[in-house]
Order: structure tokens, then sequence, then C-alpha cells
């Protein structure tokens, strides 16, 4: 459906995802159920710059000169599917982090699990970058970043942002395109998330490195940044965290998690998927052999995405890109990059 089109015809690209977006909705056969504010999440800093509407559907995040603020699911889940509809800041949003992601670190300090969904601010006019990561057992000295571009602006309508995780695979969605799968193998041993994790989403003034490798900071003459979250869904197995095994109660739950149409790719998604990911994808650390001169175990080589890119999990080609490209040091990236991975692409 999608080869055919080549780079430049972008809108009618657009136009031709958004059919194929409206045809799954009506398609598909999961339902999902969409929870209020206080049933799915609890403040979990600065609750003055957390704002829930009337009918508690939809929840504002705000980052001002005091603080950004941050919520947190009011359960543990081993294993899950979460989701939730979200729009980003509309003013000037350099240095600016939106965060959607999944966490155990307040229990496992030193071993935790973590999947996340991170935009990444923008300079005014160019195009918001995202990107999607993993930690399991503490693997914080093994990014596994992808970042991409994406194909729509985020801060003109809701878009669904959706992370999958089961015992054998992880997918991030953005609407009903799946853009990332994980499936686990063997070799990944801890690596791979399985301990119970919370919900997270925040906003923060990430000036240091966020937006064009740190030069660009955040601007607070256009305070206050508005983050708006609604159409929230977790589904899962509602654990206590301390557990170390699954409860045995969880078996049932995740057999179900993995049956539902999420779970399981179609060959359209596939199609959806190499679209995006040939078209939208600027770094994979699959890719990067510099970082990894053997690829993590999890790492399915595609030779047409491979193609794509350099050794330093670039793109090959910088007509693809067209927000802020700078080229810098690779010896500072590398130290930054310790533990929130490439920093400055
Ligand atoms: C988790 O990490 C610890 C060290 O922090 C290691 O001893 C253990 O083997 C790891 N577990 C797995 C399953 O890899
Ligand atoms: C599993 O057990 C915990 C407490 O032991 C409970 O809170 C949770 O609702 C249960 N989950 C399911 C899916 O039944
Ligand atoms: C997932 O899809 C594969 C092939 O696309 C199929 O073999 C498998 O049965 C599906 N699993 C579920 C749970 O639908």
């Amino acid at each position: 459906m999608h080869s055919p089109l080549r780079s430049n015809r972008l809108t009618f690209l657009s136009l031709v995802l958004y059919c194929f977006i409206i045809i799954n909705n009506v398609t598909t056969t999961t339902t999902t159920t969409t929870l209020t504010f206080h049933e799915a999440y609890s403040p979990l800093f600065s609750k003055f710059n957390i704002h829930p509407s009337p009918d508690d559907k939809t929840v504002r995040l705000l980052l001002n000169r005091f603080s950004g603020s941050g919520i947190i699911s009011s359960d543990y889940y081993n294993y899950g599917f979460f989701s939730a509809s979200i729009k980003m800041p509309s003013q000037h949003a350099a240095g600016i982090v939106v965060a959607f992601y999944t966490s155990n670190v307040d229990t496992f300090e030193k071993n935790h699990d973590e999947l996340d969904i991170e935009f990444l601010g923008n300079i005014k006019g160019k195009p918001w970058r995202f990107q999607t990561n993993m930690y399991g057992n503490g693997s914080v000295s093994r990014g596994r970043e992808e970042r991409y571009r994406m194909w729509f602006d985020p801060t003109t309508h809701s878009h669904r942002y959706s992370i999958l995780w089961t015992p054998t695979n992880i997918i991030f969605y953005v609407d009903n395109i799946p853009i990332r799968e994980v499936v686990r193998t063997a070799g990944m041993r801890g690596d791979y998330p399985s301990k119970p994790m919370s919900v997270y989403a925040t906003i923060w003034d990430a000036s240091s490195w966020a937006t064009d490798g740190g030069k660009e900071k955040v601007n607070y003459k256009y305070e206050p940044f508005v983050t708006e979250f609604k159409d929230l869904v977790l589904e899962g197995c509602i654990v206590d965290p301390t557990d170390q095994i699954l409860s045995s109660n969880c078996t049932d739950n995740i057999a179900e998690l993995m049956a539902k149409d999420y779970s399981n790719i179609t060959s359209e998604g596939r199609k959806s998927m190499k679209w995006f990911r040939e078209k939208y994808m600027y770094y994979s650390y699959c890719y990067d052999n510099i970082r990894y001169p053997v690829p993590p175990p999890e790492c399915v080589i595609v030779p047409s995405e491979r193609n794509l890119f350099k050794n330093s999990g670039r793109l090959r080609s910088k007509m693809k890109f067209h927000g802020s490209h700078h080229r810098r040091g690779r010896a500072n990236r590398r130290r930054r990059n310790k533990n929130k991975g490439v920093s400055d692409v």
C-alpha cells in the first residue's frame, strides 16, 4: 500500500495514512476501557501544576518557572497495555520533555525496568521529534533508543500513544501504527522488563539535552507549557510491586492481554510499521555499530532499514530529515548518553 509512494509526496501520504487509520478504527475489534484521571492516576509531583477537567476525563500537566509536573498510575502492573491521547504544548517548546512511560525505579532502585516514549520539544517551526527506549534489570548502561520524526503536528490535535508490554513482546504505537516491536529473546536475559511497573506521565525542563543537544533552552516567556492527556487506558494485571514472582492471579489476565488484537501485529500493521520506520526513524541503536559493535540480541536487522543508516545509527541521507540536525563530537555524545541515551541527534 505504501511502497510505491516516494519521499516528497508527504501530503498525499499523510492522507493515505489518515484513511488507513480511519478504516482501521472501524474494523478493530479490541475494546478498551477509558478511565477517568482519578480512577487511573495520582499526582506524582507538583500537584499545583496538575489540572484535571471538571468531568475528570482530561488532565492538563503544566510546566512553569516553578516546576514541571507528573502523575503516576495508582496501581502497579505486571504486563499490560497503557495508552493516552496526548496533545503537546503549542508554544515554543524547545527544551521541554513530555514523557509517557512505565518504570519501577521507586521499588527497584538498582535494577529497575522501564519503557519510554519521550517527546523532545522543538524549535519553533521545526518538527517535533520523539524517542522510544527500554531498560531491564537496571541496564542503564545499555540504552536502546530509537528516534523518530512525526508525520503530523502533535500540538494541533491529540494523538494516541500506547505501550504494549507482554511476557513475549513489547509494541509501541502511535495512533494505530505499530512503530516499534521488541520480541523477547533468551539472549536479552534481564534486559527485558519483567517486574511490576507503574505508568507515568510527566512534563519537565530538560534544557540541558532535549533540543538540539541542549543548545535550545526552555524560554519561560512562553509559560505555562501545557500538555493534555485524555482517553486514559490502563489494562493489565494489577499486582503488589514487591511480588518477585508473577502473582498467580495474573495467568488468565496475561492470556487475555495477549489475545487482544493490539498484541499481535497484522499484515496491514506490518506494512504501516515498515512505512513509518523507513520514512520517519532517524536513529536506531540497532544500526549504531560504533556504540554496539555487536547489536544487542533482540535487534532484527531489516535490510531495507539497514541501507538507510550509517554505522553511527544515523541516517545516510540528510534529505530525509528536515529538523535540527547538527554535528558534534561523538565523544561528548557518548559521555552524556550514559543514562538517557543519545542526547543530540
Ligand atoms: C540482574 O542484574 C543483576 C546485577 O545487577 C545480576 O546479578 C542478575 O543476574 C541480573 N538478572 C538477570 C536475569 O539477568
Ligand atoms: C491480583 O491480586 C491483587 C492483590 O493480591 C489484586 O489487587 C488484583 O486486583 C488482582 N488482579 C487481578 C487481575 O485479579
Ligand atoms: C498472531 O498472528 C500470527 C500470524 O500473524 C498467528 O499465527 C497467531 O495465531 C496470532 N496470535 C493471536 C493471539 O492472535
